[in-house]
């Protein structure tokens, strides 16, 4: 027997996006800075959503507006890190914040009772479904569904039916009720929960709130799974991030950050960082990153933003070895990387440059004089410096 596996509202939505449900746009952060570039992207007002496995969120105050990319930054900053009935949110999803006129709910599930599938469909949506079942049982329509004829038009048409849908309002919602239904099907789903389904006051529907349970038995069939199934199995959102833009990252225990290019350099670095760290209380490296051989000044701009996203590093050890990626390059990366990371950027970062066009390097990082930037030459005299600087904040 094998496990059911909740996704969160990010994943869902992506799956109903790609069964024609109709969605809003949905960015995922995992920063403040991620937030407000992601609200800027969108344009408009905003609605910050904590990405939790566990409804209800917007009652525990993890739904927020915000109507500007500044104003993003700062919520996302109250959300992010939030404890919801023993839920750390480590990320959020933004979305256009957009004018409802009604909320209704709908839910497909597996009834194992019955052996069957049943469809659950109502105009009081956006409540809380089982408080709503317990108090006015009748708001609920429940239907049976055939596994074997699933909810085509004519199954839609008796859901909505059931439920007392107006007509023009029926007519939107059964091809909607038919997407959902392909997503529970295709994706071997045992849930598939949209509370709230919204008619807009532009008379559209839209799926507003996703949740979706897998059945993880059939994982073997889905190759789009692969993802999913390694979030459930722990992978945590730096690791996300950093597989997005290609990097080799490993988490460990410790405080310094490390940064290089190179796979040997880097592990070279972890012993040096290891052992400067014995003669400053016990410091060890925070990573393993890898930003490659060929890195550009984007990727070190996004290895820093992951590693200094790392609540349990105290201070940062980059240390690049200029040879296809030449050390000017990687001094842009940093410059840009600090530039947009703005006050966000809390950590001292050491860095040592060597070969390729090092002198250019260091006369970039020298000019800028950012205040958190200590430039060393030699690596033992980096992880030393790095170490210390781990120590004491
Ligand atoms: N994009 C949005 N624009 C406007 N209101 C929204 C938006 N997303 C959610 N809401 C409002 O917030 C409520 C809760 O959001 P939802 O996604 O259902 O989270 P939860 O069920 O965990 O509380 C919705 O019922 C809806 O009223
Ligand atoms: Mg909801």
């Amino acid at each position: 027997m094998g496990l059911n596996v909740d996704l969160f509202e990010y994943q869902a939505r992506s799956l109903f996006e790609d069964h024609g449900v109709p969605v809003l746009p949905g960015v995922v952060a995992t920063t403040p800075a991620e937030a407000a570039a992601a609200a800027a992207e969108l344009g408009g007002s905003v609605v910050i959503k904590a990405q939790v496995k566990i409804g209800g969120r917007g009652k525990a105050g993890g739904i927020k507006m915000a109507h500007s990319a500044e104003e993003a930054a700062k919520v996302a900053a109250d959300i992010l890190g939030m404890d919801i009935r023993g839920h750390r949110v480590e990320q959020v999803m933004l979305a256009p914040a957009m004018d409802i006129a009604e909320e209704f709910y709908f839910s497909v599930l597996l009834d194992r009772a019955e052996r069957s599938y049943l469809a659950i469909c109502s105009m009081s949506g956006g409540v809380d479904i089982e408080q709503l079942a317990a108090e006015q049982p009748d708001a609920l329509a429940r239907v049976a569904v055939d596994p074997l004829r699933g909810i085509d038009e004519a199954k839609a048409r008796e859901i909505v039916k059931a439920t007392g849908f107006k007509a023009d309002t029926a007519e939107k919602i059964i091809p909607v009720l038919q997407h959902i239904y392909e997503v529970y099907r295709e994706e071997d789903a045992t849930l598939v929960e949209v509370n709230p389904l919204v008619l807009s006051a532009r008379g559209e529907i839209i799926a507003l709130d996703a949740k979706i349970t897998l059945d993880d038995n059939a994982d073997f069939r889905h190759e789009n799974w692969g993802d999913i199934a390694e979030i459930a199995d722990g992978l945590g959102p730096l690791e996300l991030k950093a597989r997005e833009h290609d990097l080799n990252y490993v988490r460990l225990a410790g405080t310094v950050g490390i940064i290089g290019n190179g796979a040997g350099l880097v592990m070279s670095t972890l012993d040096i960082v290891a052992e400067a760290g014995q003669r400053h209380g016990g410091q060890k490296p925070a990573n393993f990153l890898d930003i490659g051989g060929g890195a550009s000044a984007e990727s070190m701009a996004a290895g820093l933003d992951v590693v200094l996203g790392d609540e349990q590093v105290c201070s940062v050890l980059v240390n690049v070895f200029g040879g296809i990626t030449a050390c000017d390059v990687v001094a842009r990366g940093i410059r840009g990387a600090l530039e947009a990371l703005g006050d966000n950027a809390t950590k001292p970062i050491v860095v040592r440059l060597d070969g390729n066009n090092v002198e250019q390097g260091r006369a970039i990082l020298t000019d800028y004089a950012h205040p958190l930037l200590t430039l060393v030459s030699s690596m033992d005299e980096a992880a030393d410096k790095a170490a210390e600087l781990a120590h004491h904040t």
